[in-house]
């Protein structure tokens, strides 16, 4: 006899995979030689205005409002983002869908692509 308390858990646990592999299959299915060759040509969509409330809502916090060369405790000396924007915007785009463990940069795999897009046209804009 299960008890309720372990059925409850299971399915739990089983809604829980669900949408860790949606997550997983979101961001897996960007094609990113299409992003890359859109950001060579400078003529992606974006939208300043949601990208700026983007950044202020996930980002500021830990990166400042300027974005400009903040150490943040890692073994690399500090870049402001706005120069990763500019000179790399691929990786940028990637750090942030994919954060980057080994410096302690969380993943934003909730951000759809175009919201990261709009994060990084607005960093460029500062
Ligand atoms: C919990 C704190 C935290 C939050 C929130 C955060 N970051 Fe970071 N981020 C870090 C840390 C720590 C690093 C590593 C810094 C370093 O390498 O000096 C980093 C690094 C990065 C890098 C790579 C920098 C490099 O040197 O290559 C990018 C790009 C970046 N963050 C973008 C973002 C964006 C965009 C957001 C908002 C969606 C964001 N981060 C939110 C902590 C955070």
């Amino acid at each position: 006899m299960i008890s309720p308390v372990t059925k409850f858990c299971r399915v739990l646990g089983f809604f829980c995979l669900v949408f860790v592999s949606s997550i997983t299959w979101a961001n897996t299915s960007v094609d990113w030689n299409w992003v890359k060759a859109q950001l060579q040509q400078n003529t992606l969509q974006r939208d300043l205005p949601r990208g700026k409330h983007l950044y202020q809502t996930y980002c500021q916090s830990c990166h400042f409002p300027d974005s400009n060369g903040v150490n943040l405790g890692s073994f690399r000396a500090p870049v402001g983002l706005k120069n990763i924007a500019q000179d790399n915007p691929l990786s940028f785009v990637e750090t942030l869908l994919y954060g980057d463990t080994e410096a302690q940069m969380p993943r934003f795999a909730q951000l759809q692509l175009q919201e990261a897009i709009d994060i990084l046209y607005y960093l460029r804009s500062l």
